[in-house]
This record gives structure tokens, C-alpha cells and sequence, in this order.
């Protein structure tokens, strides 16, 4: 006989390598598996995690066609997270209907299907969430990448963030690209139209530079005003710097008026993360945060407004 037993809490998984920072966010949760914190009462906000499971339940079940049967009842999708009992765990997970694999090809429409997530407690309980913040398995994320043209890898985190935002720029706009250098950020952006000036203290790769809808200024972006650049209907930066050095610089903008939308990657200096600085940035009306899965040491800030 099969039992759920909803729990009144939610579930953080963390960002990889970034355990340490989930913890200091949730110091005491109510239980603990592997990566995963199981924290009493509402959803909270918590920047280093991969997924959150949103509400939460305890199955118990007497062999895998059962556990795959209680879950298969509730929704098509769910993603295993192999902490304990990994082959149990996965011979459940052959026991459900394939997730998707192949890597995805930029754009595309975000899935309808909810994607829900699971672990086992022990040889007959799972514990599992049908509501997950990411709608990636276990929030990972993998592009169809090119790797002739793209100077960089770093176009896949501005792209997953125009999937968070659901908007990006669209053809003729123009786009201000701050620490642009080599160029991964506007080939993205000129690939879709977009009209780029890039700015960078380095120079950008040849080929960039060269591509018809960018222009670029060497110059360091921080001492340049926005009545100089705009306006401009976008503005990106993922310059290294130190996050306070970057909110001074967004909040001109927001002053100016000149521009309304914003990508931005706040920089992690060391072993810890500027908590203050981040506040700062989640307390611009409109605007999320977000630790994307291509970020680093990184979390996105994204503001759209148009
Ligand atoms: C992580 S890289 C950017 C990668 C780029 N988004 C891409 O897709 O290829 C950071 C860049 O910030 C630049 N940078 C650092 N400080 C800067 C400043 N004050 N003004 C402009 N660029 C700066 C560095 O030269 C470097 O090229």
C-alpha cells in the first residue's frame, strides 16, 4: 500500500561547487542529503542552488515499478538526484519516461511539462517534489554550442538568462556589451540582430571586431557616462570587477533613464560572496537574481522592463 506524505517545507539543491555558500544562506535546515537541504516552512530565497523543490513529499513504496508508478501518476518528468542507493535510484528512473537529452539548440520555448525531482531516503522511501524552480533536470542546462565562430564560452549564460527573462533583444536594437572582450557576448547578441557596442579595456578577437554590427571602444567602461554610450535599449556587462564598483555604475543608468534593460554578471572576489551587494541589487524594483547554471563564482542580475 502506498502512502505520500506532503511536508511543509522546500528543498535546496546547490549549485555545484558552491555548497559552502548554500550553507551559510541556510545554516540549520531540517534535514540533510548530500547536496540537498530540506528547509522547514515557506520557500525563501537562496541565490547557490541549482533547483529548488518547491513542495515537497515522503513516499513509501515496496519496489522500483512502485516508486516509478506513484511518481509516473503525478507528472511525465522527473529527474533523479543519486545520493544514497544510486543504482536503486536510477533503475527507478529507467523505470520512468525518458527525459529529454539531446543538448538544445538557442532559441527555443521554454517546456509546458513540469519537471520534478526525486532522491531516495532509504530502500523504501523517495523523497521527491513535482514543483521545482528550475525546469531543467536538477537545473542543468546544456546547449547545442557552437564552437567554430563563438570566440568564448560565455554566451551560454547571457542565453540561458534570456530564457529566465523571457525577452531578449530583438533585431536592430541596440545593445551596450561592458567587458566584452573576446567577444562571446556580442557575436551572441549580433547573431540575433541586435546592432552591439562593445567596450572593453582588452581588445576583442579579430573576427568579432570585424563583424558588421559591432563597434568597439577600448576604454575602461567604469569612467565613461551613460549620456556618452546611450541611450541604449540594452545594456550587458560581465566585467570582472568588484560588485559595489558595478552597482554604482547600474544605478547611474537607472538614474539616466536611458536604458531599460539589463543583464549583468555580479563577480565573486576569493572564497566568499559580497551578501550587501547582492541585497543591494535584489532591491531594484522589477529586477531577480539568479545563479544561472553556466555562472561561476557568479550570480546574474536581470532586469527587464520593455
Ligand atoms: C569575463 S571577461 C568577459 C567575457 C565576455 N563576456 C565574452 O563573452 O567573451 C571580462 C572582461 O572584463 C574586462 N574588464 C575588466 N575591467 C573592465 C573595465 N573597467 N572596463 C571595461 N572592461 C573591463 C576584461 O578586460 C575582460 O575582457
Amino acid at each position: 500500500m502506498e502512502t505520500i506524505r506532503y511536508i511543509d517545507a522546500a528543498c535546496y539543491h546547490a549549485a555545484p561547487f558552491f555548497m559552502h555558500h548554500l550553507e551559510e544562506e541556510i545554516p540549520e535546515p531540517y534535514r540533510r542529503d548530500g547536496e540537498l537541504l530540506t528547509v522547514l516552512g515557506e520557500t525563501r530565497k537562496a541565490y547557490w542552488v541549482r533547483n529548488i523543490w518547491k513542495k515537497p513529499f515522503i513516499a513509501e513504496f515496496d519496489s522500483i515499478n512502485d516508486a516509478a508508478k506513484i511518481l509516473r501518476a503525478i507528472q511525465r518528468n522527473w529527474a533523479v538526484y543519486p545520493f544514497r542507493l544510486a543504482r536503486r535510484a536510477s533503475l527507478i528512473a529507467k523505470a520512468l519516461p525518458r527525459l529529454p537529452s539531446k543538448p538544445k539548440v538557442f532559441p527555443f520555448e521554454l517546456p509546458d511539462n513540469p519537471m520534478g525531482a526525486y532522491t531516495l531516503l532509504d530502500e523504501n522511501h523517495l523523497m521527491a517534489s513535482a514543483i521545482c524552480s528550475s525546469p531543467w533536470p536538477n537545473g542543468e542546462l546544456v546547449f547545442e554550442e557552437d564552437r567554430e565562430e563563438a570566440p568564448s564560452r560565455a554566451y551560454r549564460k547571457l542565453w540561458e538568462a534570456f530564457l529566465l527573462a523571457g525577452s531578449m533583444p530583438q533585431p536592430g536594437e541596440h545593445c551596450l556589451d561592458a567587458g566584452a572582450s573576446p567577444g562571446g557576448w556580442s557575436w551572441a547578441l549580433a547573431r540575433l540582430g541586435a546592432r552591439v557596442t562593445a567596450i572593453d579595456r582588452a581588445e576583442l578577437d579579430s573576427r568579432i571586431a570585424a563583424l558588421p554590427q559591432i563597434s568597439f571602444i577600448k576604454h575602461n567602461a567604469f569612467s565613461m557616462d551613460p549620456k556618452e554610450l546611450g541611450p541604449v535599449d540594452w545594456l550587458f556587462s560581465d566585467i570582472i570587477c568588484y560588485p559595489p564598483k558595478l552597482y554604482e555604475w547600474v544605478c547611474k543608468w537607472l538614474e539616466s533613464g536611458l536604458c531599460k534593460n539589463f543583464i549583468c554578471t555580479i563577480k565573486m572576489q576569493g572564497n566568499s560572496w559580497d551578501k550587501e551587494t547582492v541585497q543591494r541589487f535584489a532591491e531594484i524594483p522589477g529586477s531577480k537574481i539568479e545563479h544561472l547554471w553556466h555562472n561561476k563564482h557568479e550570480l546574474s542580475w536581470v532586469l527587464v522592463q520593455n
